[in-house]
């Protein structure tokens, strides 16, 4: 099987698990694997312009978007230092490490429920991390909110991850922690 196929059988799969009605829960259960698997055959389905970086600011590089926005993978390439801010999804996601160590520092909202369509008075605090390797498969679901910070810190090495995130990706919640406020950012990416 070539490395584009394999991709496509990748996508295909995961179209077929990811239906709107299914729980995310059961979604990322049957598609981690699956990223394991994708893994463990070599990184050679991604292709040159998918190892882009950018010097001031971690890149995303589109894998593929669904015509209907119901999936879209991404790689996304962390240079030392190179950290997200604190920010949720909106959606399940499943994050495979292609080559380098990632960590996630993941975030626990303690301001009480409903808290889904507030956007200031938000109390967070700090949970564990986690140190993702080369192929390791980490996931998430939106119970209701998933918060986090991943990156790489200033002397470590170059990390690439795969992202494949329940809906087109171009827009999430940023959060002040200080200020206890979030604001919903456009997230640039390269298409390729
Ligand atoms: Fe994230």
């Amino acid at each position: 099987m070539t490395s584009a196929a394999r991709l496509q059988g990748f996508l295909d799969d995961c179209t077929a698990v990811a239906r709107p009605e299914a729980d995310p829960s059961d979604i990322v259960q049957e598609i981690a694997p699956l990223m394991l698997r994708l893994l463990a055959g070599g990184a050679d389905f991604l292709r040159p312009e998918h190892f882009r970086a950018d010097p001031t600011h971690y890149a995303r590089n589109l894998v593929h978007a669904a015509a209907d926005d119901s999936l879209s993978l991404f790689t996304l390439v962390w240079l030392p230092g190179q950290m997200t801010p604190v920010h949720d999804h909106g959606t399940w996601g499943v994050v495979g490490v292609v080559e380098g160590v990632l960590m996630e520092q993941s975030y626990m909202r303690l301001d009480p429920e409903p808290h889904a369509r507030r956007d200031s008075g938000i109390e967070l605090r700090r949970g564990g991390l986690s140190l993702l390797t080369s192929g390791t498969v980490s996931t998430f679901v939106p119970n209701p909110d998933h918060i986090h910070v991943t990156g790489v810190k200033d002397d470590w090495q170059r990390a690439i991850s795969l992202h494949l995130y329940g809906r087109m990706l171009s827009d999430f919640h940023i959060y002040d922690t200080a200020a206890g406020t979030r604001s919903l950012i456009h997230a640039k990416h390269t298409e390729t």
